[in-house]
């Protein structure tokens, strides 16, 4: 009953083991996931638009990620938990990286750290991993450098598949212990999936990757609006906490509630 570690998810990839990974923010939804077998949780900085009601995760700072991060290593007792480093607190430079990461690992208790980038974060990953801390990789649609790239695009495609290619080659080498591929045409996505022995996790990068990825509120039909085409929804929470909040609320207003049974005599 031990926590999965990153040689667990090494070895799934060697043995052809597809697995899930999911966002968690906060304890019950660390506790859920955990129970119900997620072997990897992420505190992603999609909090900064799944928690903190920003439309991005450019604003997300380190001190709104600590607290998130411990929440779920609190909840989750098998899960192996990574944390998103959000922007600003690693792209000054790999002294910076380390620094973060360290932070991150003494204060939260997580047992990885990831960050967005291809080439540029090379350096960050190597000083990382040569300190002792796990890292995932994230190229692809690289939500933080969301204005660089000019919208919600999908990456990979012509001659732009083997640029990412030979980023993931080099992150590899830098020592990442696995590799998110986020909105990649599926061809480029399965090719990197057969050329990296570390594990690839995708994010709409098609059916090929080693394991897959979604936001939990997306997963779970949480959240409002339209969805990227990536999104599948099993389940509708949002339906179940309405009509819950409107019930509660038809209750109190016609005095149904509390009821004998919810009250001290
Ligand atoms: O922050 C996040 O949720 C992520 C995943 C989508 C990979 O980075
Ligand atoms: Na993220």
């Amino acid at each position: 009953n031990r926590r999965i570690t990153i040689r667990d998810l090494r070895t799934a990839k060697e043995r052809g083991e597809r697995w899930p990974m999911l966002t968690a923010y906060d304890m019950y939804t660390a506790e859920i996931f955990d129970q119900a077998g997620i072997p990897v949780l992420l505190v992603g900085d999609s909090a900064g638009n799944n928690v903190y009601a920003h439309t991005d995760t450019i604003p997300v700072t380190i001190e709104e990620m600590m607290p998130l991060a411990r929440a779920v290593v609190r909840s989750a007792k098998r899960a192996l938990v990574v944390c998103d480093l959000p922007f600003g607190s690693y792209q000054i430079g790999s002294e910076q990286a380390l620094a973060t990461s360290i932070q991150v690992m003494k204060e939260t208790g997580v047992q990885a750290v990831k960050l967005e980038g291809g080439l540029p974060a090379v350096d960050s990953v190597h000083r990382i991993v040569e300190a002792g801390i796990p890292v995932m990789a994230h190229v692809g649609f690289t939500p933080q450098s969301v204005n660089a790239i000019g919208g919600y695009r999908v990456q990979g495609r012509g001659a732009q598949g083997e640029d990412l290619l030979t980023a993931a080659l080099a992150l590899e080498k830098a020592g990442a212990f696995s590799i998110v591929l986020e909105m990649v045409a599926a061809d480029v996505a399965a090719e990197i999936t057969k050329r990296l022995s570390i594990p690839v996790i995708g994010i709409g990068a098609g059916p090929d990757c080693d394991a897959q990825v979604l936001v939990w509120q997306d997963m779970a039909g949480m959240r409002s609006g339209a969805m990227p085409r990536f999104v599948k929804a099993y389940g509708d929470l949002r339906a179940g906490l309405t009509s819950a909040a409107k019930a509660f609320a038809e209750d109190v207003t016609t005095g149904q509630f509390p009821g004998e049974e919810h009250t001290y005599r």
